[in-house]
């Protein structure tokens, strides 16, 4: 699972993006390595989803370089090697595509020239809808599943693609509990097959079950390192701009 003489699986090295007046990052410099789940923490507007576009090449950098796998986010994705869940789809929901159609879409850097699924694409499709427990719906419309059942079907999509590297911006918003669980567990299994996860989320509590490591975003990398130093009170009240006594109960979005 090392990727091109053993290049770290993520790297951003002084990135910076502005959205013309907005600095919305600052010198963010981060190395992920690859078998390890990292979580994503910073209020709203702290720059998590500018990160998630920003190494993927979704966003023009002011300055900096990123590295997925060794090469750039455009070769990477064009290898299926990075897989995406978006903090918001733009789909409309209204298209006629089945939540089993979403989740194939995972499938297409692996399709052949035909651009046909084969039986692998199909087993693969199955069983990443299994594992999010959307069997049952997976010939719905996609437009007609809750929204918590969307985000699942999302996370499946990006299971499917079986890529090296999943990032996920905020996956468990509007997820309830046990979906969440369910999630939690599927990432880290993705983390203990190899793969590198980034992502993002508000639920603290979660953290030492999600993640192996954490960052806390302001614009700029203000921690990188363990969970359980990213949750000292000290640091949470750095990225939250809150006070001290308030960070303890991690309740913070
Ligand atoms: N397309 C855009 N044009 C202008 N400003 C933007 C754009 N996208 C994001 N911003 C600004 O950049 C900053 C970072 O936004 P970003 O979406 O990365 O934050 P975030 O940490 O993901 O927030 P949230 O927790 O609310 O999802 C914010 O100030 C935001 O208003
Ligand atoms: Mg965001």
């Amino acid at each position: 699972m090392s990727g091109p003489g053993g290049a770290p699986a993520l790297e951003a090295d002084g990135v910076t993006v502005r959205y013309g007046d907005v600095l919305a990052l600052d010198g963010v410099t981060l190395r992920l390595g690859r078998g390890t789940v990292c979580g994503l923490i910073g209020m709203n507007g702290s720059g998590k989803s500018t990160l998630f576009k920003a190494l993927l090449g979704m966003v023009d950098l002011t300055a900096g370089t990123v590295r997925v796998d060794g090469g750039t986010p455009a070769r990477a994705r064009r290898r299926g090697a990075v897989g995406y869940v978006p903090q918001t789809e733009a789909v409309d929901w209204a298209f006629p595509v089945s939540v089993r159609d979403v989740v194939m879409m995972g499938r297409y850097g692996h399709l052949g020239i035909t651009r046909r699924p084969r039986p692998a694409d199909h087993e693969a499709v199955e069983a990443a809808l299994e594992r999010v427990e959307l069997t049952d719906l997976a010939d719905r419309q996609i437009g007609q599943l809750s929204g918590g059942q969307r985000k699942r079907a999302f996370v499946a999509r990006g299971i499917a693609q079986d890529a090296r590297t999943m990032l996920l911006d905020e996956p468990f918003a509007g997820v309830d509990k046990r979906s969440e669980a369910t999630i939690v567990r599927l990432l880290r299994e993705l983390a203990a097959d190899g793969r590198t996860v980034l992502v993002s989320s508000h639920d603290l509590h979660a953290l030492p079950q999600l993640a192996d490591e954490a960052v806390l975003l302001l614009r700029r990398v203000l921690f990188h390192g363990s969970v359980a130093e990213a949750l000292e009170p000290d640091n949470l009240a750095r990225t939250f701009g809150l006070d001290v006594s308030d960070a303890r109960g991690g309740e913070a979005a």
